[in-house]
Parts: C-alpha cells; structure tokens; sequence
C-alpha cells in the first residue's frame, strides 16, 4: 500500500484472529482499488466460512476472562487504544483518505469523531450503571445488572469506516463481550490497521478478532453462527432485513442500523443563506455516502425560485477532490458510481428534470478515479424509485411544496425514517417539526448529519429495528440484563 511509511503495510491484508495476523484458509484474496486514483490499492484476504468459525471460537474461548475483568479495567484498555488512535492520527486518516477516496483533511475530522466515540466507551467502564429500585415485599431489594452477551458479532459499511467500527466495537467491548468484527469490504486496511492499536493496548488475545472479506461469504456466516449471541449491523435495508430473518429463526439479538432518503425542509421564513449552506453539507459532504445524507430538498413555494437559484449557483462551485480545499472526493467503487448514475438515468426517464450533475467527471486526471459530479433533480415524485431507494452518493432532488403541511406530509410520505431537518424563523413550525416527523433524529436550522456518539442514533420505518447506538442506549444491546432480587431478615442480624 502506498500510504504512510511508518505503517509498512503487508501485501496483502490479513484478518486479525486470536490476536494473530492470519491469511484467510483458502488463501484467496481479493483487489481492493483506491477510488481516487483508480488503481490498485491492495490485496485482502477474502475469508469464508472457515475463517469465520476460527475467529468465533477464539472470542468465545476468551470471553469469560475478559468479561471477568470488570468493566472498570476493560475501559482502562480501551483508553489505550483511543490514546493510540490519537497519537497515530495522521496515519490513521491517511489510510482512510487513501481506501475512500476522500482528502486527508476529511479523514482527520472522521478519526477525531473515533477517538470521541471511544473516549465515551472507555469512561463507561467506570460508571457501568444498572437500576437499583423499591419493592413490593418488606426487607427485599430490587436491582439490575449488566452482564455481557457473549461473542458479538459486527458487521459495517465503507462510508465512514473507523467511525463505523468505533461505534460498534468500544460498546461491545466495555460490556465484556468478545469482538468478531467483518470489516467492509471497500475499507479493509484501517480495520486491519485498528487491530494493531488493539494489540499494542493490551486487549487480550481473542477477544477482538477482525476479518475481511466480502458479505454473503464472510458476514452472513457470522450471522448464522449459532455461537454469536448478538449482531450489530450498520448497512443497506436489503442487507438489514437478511440478517433479521437469520437472527429471527435463532432468536438472537440484533442490532440494525439502515438506509435512510432524509429530508431537508426550506421554509418560507427562513435564513435562505443558512438554508444554502447546510443543503450543500447535508446533500453532498462525504460525496453524499451518508445515511444521514439529504437527498430530499423540501422548498416552501414562496422562496423555491429565489432558493433554487442560489443552491445551483453555490453548487456551480463546489470542488470536487482530495485536496484540501475541495468540498468532497471520489465515491467508494465504480460499480457505486455505475448505480448512481443509472439512478439519475432512471429518474430523468420517469420525467425529472436535471438541474445539475449528472455523470462522472472526467476530463482531467479525475478521470481515472471514482468521481462522481453533484448533482440536483427536479420534478421527481413521492411514489418514484428516487424517493422509494438510496442512491448514496452526491445526489439530491428538489421538492417544491405549498407550505408547512404539505412539507411535513411530504417528509413522512417516505420507506425511511432516520434523520429530517428544518430551517425556520419561526418557533411554532420548529415545535410542531419536531413533534410530527416520524424519524429517529430531528435538526432545526442545521444539517441532517452530525451525529455525536453520547446521543443515540438510530431511525423508524426501514432505517432499522428500532435500537439506538451509540450513547448509552447501545449498552443496552450489548448486555444482557439481570434482576437481582435480595431477601434479609431483620430478625437474624
Ligand atoms: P451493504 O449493506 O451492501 O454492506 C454493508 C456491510 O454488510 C458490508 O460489510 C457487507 O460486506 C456486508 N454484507 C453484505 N451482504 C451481507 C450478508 N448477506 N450477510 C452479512 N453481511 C453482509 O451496504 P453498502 O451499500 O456497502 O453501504 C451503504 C449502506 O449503509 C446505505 O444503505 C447506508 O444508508 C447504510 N448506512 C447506514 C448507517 C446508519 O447508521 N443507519 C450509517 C452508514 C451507512
Ligand atoms: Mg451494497
């Protein structure tokens, strides 16, 4: 790999299991290609069954003592490795610029929001909490306490990739669970990667395993594994639903958190500047790989002309890149960017009109990369296959409406629920916003991201089953609870 010399990566990326760095038993491996340049990043280890069944048999041998531990000491570890995270951020970001296709200084920003999410975690160790309460019978006491499940089984998406694993393996971790992490199969290098800080911290062997490779050969198997007593996935609504059916006819805990078609709602009264502003960010930062992403511009008939003028004259002049003054680089492979561009091909047949975009950019040395233009629809419908799928890439579509109702009807009229968002003078709308939206996160005069990891996340509808991660929510799906229930007598003291 060609990135940061102190990091002397292998040829090929090999799974982290029992604390070892392992090929995968077949031997096979697979092209991973960098989206900015085009070319050739690295082989991975392509693991199958095989490697998963190895990797689940070292969590579960090492579970007991790590979950023995305490959750004060496991969080102690753990600030080790959030320490190591920040001490290698560079590295780090570099690696996920490199795999992504996003500028060095994105991928900074994305590492910070790691070491936050870990920091969290690891000073969860200390407080830990459960319940105590009254009971019903004189001289009794009623308490709960967290127990962990056992082997968690974690499976992420490229998007945002050590973020993505930060918010899934530190709450696995501190609750005492051991780790089989998939890691995407667009961003297996900081992955493997993260295991070494993990190493280096002290984790013991087996408790953290991490393997590579591509889903129905290496993921749905975790999945399947009937030692894996709980699965948390971050990904499509197609994949999430899989899983639910695999989790459901075991009976295993499972964690999903899906697509999402989120709506940004300009009304009449509001800061058009802001407006333009945070359309811009929530639509296409990231090249609009978020599940947060607003890819629905909802426009109060009174400033749609005045707001769309403005929105297609800021994206005119938006930069497209790595460097550090561009606004967003390359999408993550170019099977994705075939799929967007089909969808916008889709979209415009069923009658939209192109204000924007389109296609990739090529022309110059972008050509050769993942490039994919911002691009700005119109006149697509609430029934249309724009709103009903994700196209998770720079794409967003503008919606004109008569006012507030219609605006809210048009927010709700969606599969997803995860994120919406509102810009308004006006505390009345704010409120009733807030109160009638049917989605898992509201922002008011913000963007529909920027999620922080002491604040649960998660959607209604089919942006997932309904849990919330991070935040202390998602130590709820990584422990099992217990009543504890204690009976004295007075009497015989
Ligand atoms: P994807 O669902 O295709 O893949 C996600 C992960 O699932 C990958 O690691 C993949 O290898 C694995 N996988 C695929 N098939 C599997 C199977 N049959 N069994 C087990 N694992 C399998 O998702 P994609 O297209 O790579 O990522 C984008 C999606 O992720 C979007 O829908 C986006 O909205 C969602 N996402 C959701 C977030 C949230 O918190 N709600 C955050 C980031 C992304
Ligand atoms: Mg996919």
């Amino acid at each position: 790999m060609k990135t940061s010399k102190d990091t002397d990566f292998p040829t090929v990326i090999p799974n982290w299991i029992n604390g070892r760095e392992q090929a995968s038993l077949s031997g096979r491996t697979f092209s991973k290609m960098a989206p900015a340049a085009g070319d050739l990043l690295c082989e991975v280890s392509r693991s199958d069954r095989e490697d998963i069944n190895l990797a689940v048999e070292a969590a579960r041998d090492s579970q007991p003592a790590w979950g023995g531990m305490g959750a004060l000491r496991r969080g102690m570890i753990l600030f080790k490795i959030a320490r190591a995270m920040e001490d290698h951020t560079e590295q780090l970001a570099g690696i996920v610029a490199e795999e992504t296709g996003r500028s060095p200084k994105e991928a900074v920003g994305e590492v910070g929001a790691a070491i936050q999410c870990a920091m969290f975690y690891a000073s969860e160790g200390q407080r830990f909490y459960g319940r105590t309460t009254t009971s019903g019978m004189e001289h009794r006491s009623a308490m709960t306490l967290r127990q962990p499940i056992g082997v968690a089984g974690l499976i992420i998406a490229a998007n945002t990739p050590i973020a993505n694993l930060a918010w899934k393996v530190f709450p696995a971790l501190v609750c005492g669970n051991s780790v089989v992490l998939k890691a995407a199969e667009d961003t297996p290098c900081s992955a493997w990667y993260f295991g070494r800080f993990a190493k280096e911290a002290g984790i013991p062997d087996g408790v953290l395993n991490i393997v590579q490779g591509f889903g129905p050969e290496a993921g749905q198997p975790l999945v399947e594994h009937p030692n894996v007593g709980v699965v948390s996935f971050t990904g499509s609504t197609e994949v999430g639903r899989t899983i639910a059916g695999i989790t459901a006819a075991r009976l295993a805990k499972v964690s999903l958190e899906l697509g999402g078609k989120n709506a940004l709602v300009v009304a009449d009264d509001c800061n058009l500047d802001a407006a333009v502003k945070w359309t811009l960010l929530s639509a296409f930062s990231n090249a609009g790989q978020r599940c947060a992403a607003a890819s629905r511009i909802i426009v109060m008939r009174g400033v749609y002309g005045l707001f769309k003028t403005r929105l297609l004259e800021a994206v005119g002049k938006l930069k497209v890149g790595i460097r550090e003054d561009c606004d967003f680089g390359a999408v993550i492979n170019e099977r994705q960017l075939n799929k967007m561009i089909e969808g916008i091909r889709n979209a415009v047949d069923a009658g939209a009109s192109l204000l924007a975009g389109g296609g990739r950019i090529t022309g110059d040395e972008r050509a050769s990369g993942f490039y994919m233009q911002p691009t700005v629809l119109e006149g697509v419908t609430a029934d249309s296959d724009y709103c009903r799928n994700e196209l998770f890439g720079p794409i967003t579509a503008l919606f004109e409406v008569s006012g507030f109702e219609e605006a809210i009807d048009l927010v709700n009229d969606s599969p997803y629920g995860l994120t919406a968002c509102l810009h308004s003078g006006s505390l009345n709308r704010c409120q009733e916003f807030i109160r009638r939206t049917e989605v898992g996160v509201v922002s008011i005069n913000a963007g529909t991201h920027g999620s922080e990891p002491h604040m649960p996340f998660g959607g209604r509808k089919q942006s997932g089953n309904g849990t919330r991660e991070p935040s202390t929510e998602a130590l709820d799906i990584y422990s099992n609870l217990k009543d504890v229930y204690t009976l004295h007598d007075p009497g015989m003291v």
